[in-house]
């Protein structure tokens, strides 16, 4: 995790992300991904693909930013060093390289508002709500209406 002299812009956001992706273990699918997430309190944690031989365990580059991302706060109580702002992904073999569904699921559950990809070689931005609509989060568990 680092904390960058100013909030990276979007470009800046996807570049970080490129840099993970050229980290990633990806003896299998040979298909390289980075992630770089922005917290509420302004940190940028990066992440990149895991696999493994067993083929179903592997960690997409969205989820290893997201849990370097808890581990790497001071606790339940470092609020906005736990939530989402934006995330930001770059497939080398694939542009743009939206997240797959249990990624959209993950980063849903800690507040993302939106997903940068590359269209073009430019910066795009999608709202959640269209990456994940009608997403069922954290809050659902507290309706009181049951
Ligand atoms: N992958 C990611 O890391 N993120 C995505 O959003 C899509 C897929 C990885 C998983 C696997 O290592 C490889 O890409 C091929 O599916």
């Amino acid at each position: 995790m680092t904390t960058p002299p100013q909030v990276p812009d979007d470009a800046q956001l996807l570049e970080l992300a490129r840099e993970a992706a050229t980290k990633a273990y990806i003896p299998y699918s040979t298909f390289p991904v980075g992630a770089a997430l922005l917290t509420a309190s302004g940190e940028v944690v990066q992440g990149c693909n895991v696999e493994n031989a067993s083929y179903g365990l592997t960690i997409c580059a969205e989820r290893t930013a997201t849990t370097r991302m808890i581990v790497s706060s001071d606790g339940p109580d470092d609020a906005d060093a736990r939530r989402i702002v934006k995330v930001a992904i770059v497939g080398l073999k694939a542009s743009p390289c939206f997240p797959c569904g249990a990624c959209r699921q993950v980063l849903h559950e800690f507040g993302c508002q939106s997903v940068i990809v590359e269209e073009d070689g430019a910066p795009r931005a999608y709202p959640f709500a269209e990456i994940l609509p009608h997403g069922f989060g954290p809050a659902d568990l507290e309706n009181p209406e049951g």
